[in-house]
């Protein structure tokens, strides 16, 4: 069986590299994930096959790493000198033949703006991964790098006894927006950029987490003692061919035009391109030269980065105004004159928050610095002191709510400041109805923002609950309604009550109760009576929900007009529990004793433990002569397996186990 595993790992391996190397699949993603389930479930049977380099362990480990431990670099991580002009990447070309004294040729590549990373192989395994750290020393992040899945763990052909790879591992944009997103609907502070994020994320301490996070990476850098080329770009080629990732843009150049001319392709090209870059890195190809040329303290003189300039202008920051949100939080923006920036027309700026302003002294008529990067919002970058009037004032960020007028708060540890007043802020108020009917909420259409504000402005609604006694002669004598689209909306509202709870639990807008959150609270409780008495360790017992969520949960829920607010949705018919199905309510288990091992696809183990219990069965923690069942997931535990194997114990797998509790009926 063994042989089986070494096989499926081989094969598997051989996909992988045809996937990322040759960008050639033959086979589908579906055949490649029974591929790897096979082995998954061979690994599980075999134990004693454990090879912390097999392609299953990309999945990462939800046992949380304590820190990191350090690691000396064989060989120093510098850095490179920059250049910004035509005329310096000239002035150090033309350096370069002069200290060479002969042709040279140079390899141009991309200069990919993630975070930097060393791979140490030892006999085509990969053994190490290092963080830059200081240079000399970095981070242990291995784990987190087996992760990701365009790193190979193991290289064949013709390696090395000992190789290294330099690189850079990088969040594409799409991952990056789709992680902040995910944030932002958590009210979590958002990643800058995708080079801030790929660093956050390499250092998490959940390699689980890191693996969803979806990581790539490109190796541009070869080091060891036997090497398999006398130039880069032929040690790149080689790299390739044992299964590294290289970016296919990378170009050898036999003259300076070639050279400028990948400078200028790629200054706009790049924008089309997945991960972001922030400029090109020119390499002298032959490592002779190479080595002739050598080092400064700091970077090699065989290498230099020409950085594409930042998209930026200078304006003047006419005034800060505050934007009061759903959730009661003051964001300050810049209001600037207008300027021209990469195309577009920029009037205003984020500021983020507080310190922000603070922390740049920004006066009010500044002359600002504006820059879109690769930021989606312009942002302000920096302040022009030469041309500061002397009469400016500092900015100063309000201390009341612009309105309401309440004093604003800050809670310890957070950059925020909001308005405390939830139920009198009219922003507040409206943003908590316009949430309420949203797409991925309550799914009302027609009622925009403008609707919403006439209607409050005419008291006709003060909550989500008043939509539910809107009449048709109340809305089509608004502006822009009319009778036929009165009838719409009240036609959307009525439906609305069919909207699965957990859909309601997160259009009631509570704070850190985002969809995801609300669905696994909605899962895990079955409705709102039962969220609303959970105490706070029943709260965190539930599959990603914290100290934060919980804390902001109990404070709703400790609020009567929050509890009333509650009755008058659900008298008016709105869904505030969970089909049963979901809850799982049956007796099926009635009697049976089942323990449970493993990690599970569709569920937590806390959920399965809870549906256990939801049918009439029992939860056990050891295995004995009494245990009905073993519900067993991936990587059950030898021991486990092994008992109930000399127990006679049934195993059932997830599938199964969802079978019998009629599950695939959801
Ligand atoms: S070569 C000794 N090549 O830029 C030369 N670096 O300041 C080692 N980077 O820390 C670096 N793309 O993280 C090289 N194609 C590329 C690169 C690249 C991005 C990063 C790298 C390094 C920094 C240099």
């Amino acid at each position: 069986m063994n042989e089986e595993i070494i096989r499926l790992r081989q094969e598997i391996r051989e996909h992988e590299y045809r996937y990322y190397v040759l960008n050639d699949p033959v086979i589908s993603d579906k055949d490649f994930d029974e591929l790897m389930y096979k082995l998954q479930r061979l690994e599980s049977e075999h134990p004693e096959s454990f090879d912390v380099n097999s392609p299953t362990q990309r999945v990462g480990s939800d046992l949380a790493s304590s820190g990191f431990s350090q690691h000396k670099h064989r060989y120093p991580m510098l850095s490179l000198g920059n250049t910004y002009s035509e005329e310096e990447v000239r002035d150090w070309y033309v350096r370069v033949l002069k200290d060479i004294n002969s042709e040279i040729e140079v390899v141009c590549e991309l200069k990919f703006d993630g975070t930097g990373i060393s791979l140490w192989y030892e006999n085509g395994e990969l053994v190490r991964a290092l963080t830059r750290g200081d240079g000399q020393q970095g981070d242990d992040v291995s784990a987190n790098v087996r992760t990701i899945k365009n790193i190979p763990l193991k290289l064949h052909g013709d390696y090395p006894e000992n190789v290294e790879f330099r690189g850079e591992i990088l969040l594409p944009w799409a991952e990056f927006d789709r992680l902040n997103k995910q944030r932002e609907e958590r009210e979590e502070p958002l990643f800058a950029n995708p080079r801030n994020a790929a660093s956050g994320t390499i250092k998490l301490q959940n390699s689980r987490e890191v693996s969803e996070r979806n990581l790539t990476s490109y190796m541009y850098y070869m080091l060891g003692e036997h090497l398999p080329s006398d130039t880069h770009y032929g040690c790149l080629q080689k790299a390739k061919e044992w299964g590294i990732v290289v970016s296919d843009t990378t170009r050898l150049c036999k003259t300076f035009d070639e050279v400028m001319d990948f400078i200028r392709y790629w200054d706009t090209e790049r924008k089309a391109l997945p991960v972001a870059t922030d400029g090109i890195v020119l390499k002298v190809n032959n490592l002779n030269q190479q080595k002739n040329l050598g080092f400064t303290a700091k970077s090699p003189r065989w290498a230099i980065a020409y950085k594409f300039q930042a998209e930026k202008a200078l304006t003047r920051l006419n005034d800060v105004t505050y934007q009061v949100g759903r959730t009661g939080t003051v964001t300050p923006v810049a209001n600037l004159e207008p300027v021209l920036l990469s195309g577009t027309i920029v009037k205003r700026a984020s500021l983020h928050n507080a310190d922000i302003i603070t922390g740049m002294d920004l006066h009010t008529g500044d002359m600002v610095y504006v820059e879109k990067g690769g930021e989606i919002i312009p942002k302000i970058t920096g302040v022009e002191h030469s041309q500061r009037d002397g009469n400016a004032e500092p900015v100063k960020f309000i201390d009341r709510c612009p309105e309401c007028g309440t004093e604003l708060v800050r809670d310890a540890g957070e950059a925020a400041f909001y308005c405390p007043n939830k139920k009198g802020c009219p922003p507040q108020i409206k943003g908590r109805i316009e949430h309420f009917v949203s797409r991925r909420a309550m799914n009302i259409e027609g009622l925009g923002s403008e609707t919403i504000a006439l209607l409050f402005q005419k008291k006709i609604i003060a909550d989500v609950s008043d939509l539910y006694k809107l009449t048709v002669g109340q809305l089509a004598p608004l502006e822009r309604l009319g009778e036929k689209s009165a009838k719409n909306i009240i036609g959307e509202i009525e439906r609305s009550t069919e909207v699965p709870f957990e859909r309601v639990l997160f259009a009631l807008g509570i704070r850190y109760v985002g969809e995801t959150v609300s669905k696994k609270l909605a899962k895990a409780l079955g409705g709102i009576q039962n969220i609303m008495n959970a105490t706070y360790d029943e709260l965190i017992s539930v599959d990603e929900i914290g100290d934060k969520i919980a804390e902001s949960l109990r404070e709703y829920f400790s609020d009567k007009d929050n509890i009333d607010l509650i009755n008058r949705l659900a008298s008016y018919g709105v869904k505030m529990e969970c089909p049963v199905t979901v809850a799982g309510i049956s007796s099926i288990l009635k009697g049976k004793t089942i323990v449970i091992s493993g990690t599970f696809g569709k569920h937590s183990r806390d959920e399965y433990k809870a549906l256990i219990e939801d049918h009439g069965g029992k939860n056990s923690g050891s295995i004995s002569s009494k245990t009905s069942f073993l519900l067993a997931g991936e990587n059950m535990g030898p021991a486990k397996r092994e008992k109930a194997d000399k127990l006679g114990v049934k195993i059932v797998s997830e599938t199964d186990f969802l079978a019998m509790i009629g599950e695939e009926s959801i």
